[in-house]
C-alpha cells in the first residue's frame, strides 16, 4: 500500500505554492528577441540556397500523445517555417526529422526507440539528414542518456522546458554540434513565437501548461513541471487572432484547465476566462480539455450551460470507479463524489456528451473493485470512454506497488469494459437517429474523398456526403445511420 504518498502530497504542495510566488514565468524578453534573431540568421542562409538553386529543405515532425504535444509541434514547425524550411509530407521527403514525444505509457516510448533505431541506415548515407528528439520522453534524463549513449545518428535532443530555445539549439546542430539539452526546471512561459497551424475551422490554444496533480500513476507532473497559467489577455489576444484568421472553434488547452488562472489571479478564474472567450466575435463554438473532477467547481457547470458557444461536452477522467482504488491513485475524489459532480452536470446540460478516461489493471487493484468501475460506466452512459490498461511509469510512486491481478486477468478486464461500453456508445448513438445536428464540417473524410466529415456540438463525428468547398462551414446534417464511434447523415437542404 503507498505508505510515502500522502508525504509526498504535502510537499509537492508547498512547493507548488512557493513556485506560483515566483515571477520569472515569462520568458524575458532578451531571451525571445534573440532567438527570433537565430531564426532570421538561419532564413537568410536558407533564401541564399534557394535563389542559387531553387531547391528549399523540408521539415517533418512526428507527434506522439496528446494535444498539449500538437500544440508544441505546431509552434516548433512555426519556427521551422520561419527558418525557411517547407513543412515535408513525410518523414522520407525530409531533411530535418523531429519526432515529439509522449512518456505516459510505455508502449509509446517503444515506438519512439523504434522509429529511432529505424533511421540509423538513412543517417549513414546521408550525413546532412537532421534528426531530433524532443517532448516528455526526453524530459527524462534515463531515456534523453540513453539516446546520447546508444543512438549516436540523433543529432539533437531537447526535453519539454527547451522549446522555446530550439532556434539556438538548431543552430548549433547547423555548426555541426550534437545537441542534448535537458533544463531541470520548468521552463517559463513565452508569447509571440510562430505558429504553424492545420488550416481552420478547428485550432487550439494552450491556457496553462504542467500538473501539480500528482496522480500516483501519471509521470506529467515530472516532466511538464508545475501549473503555469498564460495571462487572460495573451490567452484573448491570440483567439481574436485566429478569428481574424477565420478559425471557428477554439479548444482551450491544458492538464488541468479548471486550475487556470490560480498561479496569477485571486479573482479570475477558468470560468471568467471561458466567459470572456466566448465574447470574441467569429468564434463560434469553444471547447476545453482536460479538467479534473474535484476542480469542476458549481460557476463552471453554470459557466457552460449560460454561455451558447460552450460546446456542451465535456470530459471528465474517472480514471477508477472505486474508492479505494482513487485514494491510491491520489485523486482526491471518491466514487460517490464524481457521481454527484456528473449528476450536476447532467441537471444543468441534459444533453450533454460525456467522455473519460479509464485506466484498467491500477496495481493492487482487484476484480471486485473493477467491477466498481463498470458500474460508473453503467450510471454515467459516458458517450465514449477512452481506456489503457496501466503502464508502469518509473519514478512514479505506484510504479513501486505490486499487481493482484496478472496480465491475463487485466486484458479480461479490459475487454470487458469495452464490451460494455461499446453497448453503451452504440444506444446513445441510435438514440440520434433521425435528429438534426448543426455540424462545423473539418474537410474531406481520410477514407473518402466523395465524404465530408465533421463533428455535433457534443462533439460527436458526423460523415456525410457534401461538396469540399463546406470546408469550415457550418451545415444542418440529418442522421440516417449509426456506428459505435460515429454518425451518419444527410445534409439538410
Ligand atoms: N498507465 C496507463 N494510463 C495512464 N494514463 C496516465 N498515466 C498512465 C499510466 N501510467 C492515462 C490516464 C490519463 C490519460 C491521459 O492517460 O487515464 O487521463
Ligand atoms: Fe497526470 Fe492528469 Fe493526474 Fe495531472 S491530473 S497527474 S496530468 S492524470
Amino acid at each position: 500500500m503507498p505508505v510515502t504518498k500522502i508525504k509526498q502530497n504535502t510537499k509537492e504542495r508547498s512547493f507548488s505554492k512557493e513556485m506560483a510566488d515566483k515571477k520569472s514565468r515569462i520568458l524575458d524578453p532578451e531571451t525571445v528577441s534573440k532567438q527570433a534573431q537565430i531564426i532570421k540568421d538561419i532564413r537568410i542562409i536558407n533564401e541564399k540556397r534557394f535563389s542559387e538553386d531553387g531547391t528549399r529543405k523540408k521539415a517533418f515532425i512526428e507527434t506522439y500523445g496528446c494535444q498539449q504535444n500538437v500544440s508544441d509541434s505546431e509552434i516548433l514547425m512555426g519556427m521551422l517555417e520561419e527558418m525557411g524550411y517547407q513543412k515535408a509530407i513525410s518523414k522520407e521527403d525530409a531533411d530535418v526529422i523531429i519526432f515529439n514525444t509522449c512518456a505516459v505509457r510505455e508502449n509509446a516510448e517503444l515506438k519512439v526507440f523504434g522509429n529511432l533505431g529505424a533511421l540509423k541506415h538513412r543517417k549513414a548515407k546521408n550525413p546532412d539528414l537532421i534528426i531530433g528528439v524532443c517532448g516528455c520522453m526526453m524530459q527524462q534524463k534515463a531515456n534523453a542518456d540513453e539516446i546520447k549513449k546508444k543512438y549516436k545518428h540523433i543529432d539533437m535532443v531537447f526535453g519539454t522546458h527547451s522549446l522555446y530555445y530550439f532556434p539556438s539549439l538548431f543552430k548549433e546542430v547547423l555548426d555541426d554540434k550534437r545537441v542534448i539539452d535537458v533544463k531541470e526546471t520548468e521552463g517559463a512561459i513565452a508569447e509571440g513565437y510562430p505558429v504553424k497551424r492545420s488550416e481552420p475551422p478547428l485550432a487550439w490554444v494552450s491556457v496553462m501548461y504542467g500538473c501539480n496533480n500528482f496522480c500516483s500513476y501519471c509521470i506529467v507532473p515530472y516532466v511538464r513541471g508545475r501549473e503555469r497559467s498564460r495571462t487572460k489577455e495573451a490567452v484573448i489576444k491570440e483567439v481574436q487572432t485566429l478569428a481574424k484568421e477565420g478559425y471557428k472553434e477554439i479548444t482551450l488547452l491544458g492538464q488541468n484547465v479548471n486550475s487556470y488562472g490560480k498561479d496569477l489571479y485571486d479573482d479570475y478564474s477558468f470560468a471568467d476566462l471561458l466567459t470572456d472567450v466566448c465574447k470574441t466575435e467569429g468564434i463560434e463554438r469553444v471547447r476545453f480539455m482536460t479538467s479534473h473532477p474535484k476542480d469542476i467547481s458549481d460557476k463552471l457547470i453554470e459557466t457552460m450551460a449560460r454561455e451558447e458557444k460552450i460546446c456542451k461536452q465535456l470530459h471528465l477522467p474517472v480514471q477508477s470507479g472505486n474508492s479505494r482504488v482513487l485514494e491510491s491513485m491520489n485523486r482526491k475524489y471518491t466514487k460517490e463524489e464524481y457521481l454527484e459532480k456528473i449528476q450536476k452536470v447532467k441537471k444543468a446540460m441534459p444533453n450533454i456528451t460525456l467522455t473519460t478516461d479509464i485506466i484498467v489493471g491500477f496495481p493492487g487493484e482487484t476484480k471486485e473493485e473493477f467491477e466498481d468501475t463498470l458500474d460508473v460506466l453503467r450510471k454515467v452512459r459516458y458517450d465514449t470512454i477512452f481506456s489503457f490498461i496501466y503502464s508502469k511509469r518509473p519514478g512514479t510512486p505506484a510504479s513501486l506497488w505490486d499487481d493482484v491481478l496478472t496480465d491475463e486477468e487485466k486484458k479480461e478486464c479490459f475487454n470487458r469494459l469495452l464490451e460494455v461500453q461499446d453497448e453503451i456508445s452504440l444506444e446513445k448513438n441510435k438514440a440520434l437517429l433521425g435528429k438534426t445536428f448543426k455540424v462545423l464540417t473539418e474537410g474531406e473524410s481520410k477514407t473518402d474523398s466523395s465524404v465530408l466529415t465533421g463533428r455535433t456540438e457534443g462533439g460527436k463525428i458526423v460523415n456525410f456526403k457534401g461538396d469540399s468547398s463546406l470546408k469550415g462551414s457550418f451545415v444542418n446534417v440529418k442522421i440516417t445511420d449509426v456506428r459505435t464511434w460515429s454518425l451518419i447523415g444527410e445534409i439538410e437542404k
